[in-house]
């Protein structure tokens, strides 16, 4: 019988705190198990993921090697007392495998020559148990800063889309927005939908194979050169993962696969633009839980403005943090029947971006599969450019300033 534990996040109901560290224990005894658990519980810095009741069995042990690739937790915690060599073996092969993972020894053990020799084996904590309390959170902490320092050298942003209510042009705007940002920065669109998605259409990009869902079901062997079997580029430079083509049943993934694979596009592109399907269900928020920003995408129109609110109240309500919203009024109109201020007022938030109504523009880039085709000097063109140099971070020229007026940044 297998007596190993494996705790699936998607059990607990809700999504771990995306910055949670992941803890593999292995063959840790009974209690010293369940000591950490008891740590564990009274600290939100990190969880126990898996507690393997076994050592790697030999080199070929490869059930052992994916069972931990697929898992990849930030730290394994060998126990080293029930056969030294055989830790020693599994802490260097996870070294090899899981080069991200950090390795702690834990011992009943103190002799200077074995702590050495776990040190040289891979471990960079060696911790003597009963395991102190604070001992094992500074390591945590060390674990979490290292963490969160190659994340910010290397972090690209997420930007997520969500349609307050169908129709208002969240994919619309998620491709102009993508098309337009790979003119600069190595970018992604991500369609995360579970059957029909758009993205594809919009950009007449041909019927591909593979899709999002079919990566989101591939973890564990996620890496760059695999990642491209699954990218469609468009002829603007966009890279593309798309949706199901909706001849099959519906795709989930489960939060925790989607968390990783953004977590693992975060690294390898600027900006990773997602086309979230408006449903607000568990893996949507697994997905915006990790975004630098979601827009909320609305028209100025009674029905999609109640929705954005709602849309406020429910995030509110999971403590989704306020100001990673952002409110987009797509198909605005001068001087339309609902004043800007009534809009915020309703919403009881600040309008970020005004997006004007430019139906032909628009169909025009549509049918070219083309969102870079809409007129250069259109007020659609300038409103996305701006955007751009928005978050590229480049100043937008004084002369521009001033003419902002009706498009521009308001900030929210
Ligand atoms: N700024 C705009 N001006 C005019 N029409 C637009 C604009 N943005 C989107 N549309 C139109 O709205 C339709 C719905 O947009 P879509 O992006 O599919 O919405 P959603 O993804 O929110 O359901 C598109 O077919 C497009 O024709
Ligand atoms: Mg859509």
């Amino acid at each position: 019988m297998n007596s190993d534990r494996t705790t699936r996040h998607s059990e607990r109901g809700k999504a771990p705190a995306a910055d949670s560290l992941s803890i593999a224990t292995l063959c840790l005894d009974q209690e010293a198990s369940s000591q950490l658990r008891g740590f564990l519980d009274s600290m939100p810095l990190a969880q126990l993921v898996t507690e393997l009741q076994h050592y790697l069995a030999d080199e070929q042990d490869s059930v052992f090697v994916d069972r931990l690739k697929d898992l990849r937790p930030d730290i394994c915690i060998i126990d080293f007392d029930r056969d030294r060599e055989k830790a020693g073996r599994t802490a260097e092969r996870i070294r090899e495998v899981l080069t991200e993972t950090a390795i702690f020894a834990a011992s009943s053990k103190s002799q200077p020559d074995l702590i050495i020799r776990a040190m040289r084996s891979g471990c960079t904590e060696y911790m003597i148990k009963p395991v102190d309390r604070d001992q094992l959170l500074e390591a945590l902490a060390r674990v979490g800063g290292r963490r969160r320092e190659k994340r910010e050298q290397t972090a690209g942003q997420i930007l997520t889309f969500l349609s307050a209510k169908g129709g208002t042009g969240a994919t619309t705007l998620a491709i102009h927005l993508a098309a337009h940002l790979a003119q600069t920065k190595k970018t992604l669109l991500v369609d995360l939908h579970p059957d029909l998605g758009d993205a594809s259409i919009f950009l007449a990009l041909p019927r591909h194979q593979y899709h999002f869902y079919d990566l989101a079901e591939n973890t564990h062997r996620l890496d760059s050169d695999f990642l491209q079997g699954f990218v469609v580029r468009h002829p603007t430079g966009l890279e593309v993962l798309p949706a199901p083509d909706g001849v099959e049943s519906p795709r989930h993934a489960g939060s925790e696969a989607l968390q990783r694979i953004m977590e693992f596009l975060r690294a390898q592109y600027e900006f990773v633009v997602v086309d979230c399907n408006p449903a607000l269900n568990e893996e949507t928020m697994a997905v915006i839980d990790l975004a630098d920003h979601l827009y909320l995408v609305a028209t100025p129109e009674i029905l999609s403005l109640r929705n954005v609110a709602r849309h406020l109240e429910f995030l509110g309500r999971y403590d989704y943090p306020r100001d990673k919203i952002r409110v987009i009024i797509n198909r605005h109109m001068k001087g339309g029947t609902i004043t800007d201020a009534q809009i915020e007022k309703a919403i009881h938030k600040n309008i970020f971006w005004k997006v004007p109504n430019q139906y032909a523009e628009i169909i025009k880039a549509i049918n070219n599969g083309d969102p870079l085709s809409i007129a250069p000097r259109s007020e659609l063109m300038r409103s996305l450019n701006e955007w751009v140099e928005a978050l590229i971070g480049k100043p937008i020229p004084e002369s521009k300033k001033a003419e902002k007026g009706m498009f521009g940044f308001l900030g929210g």
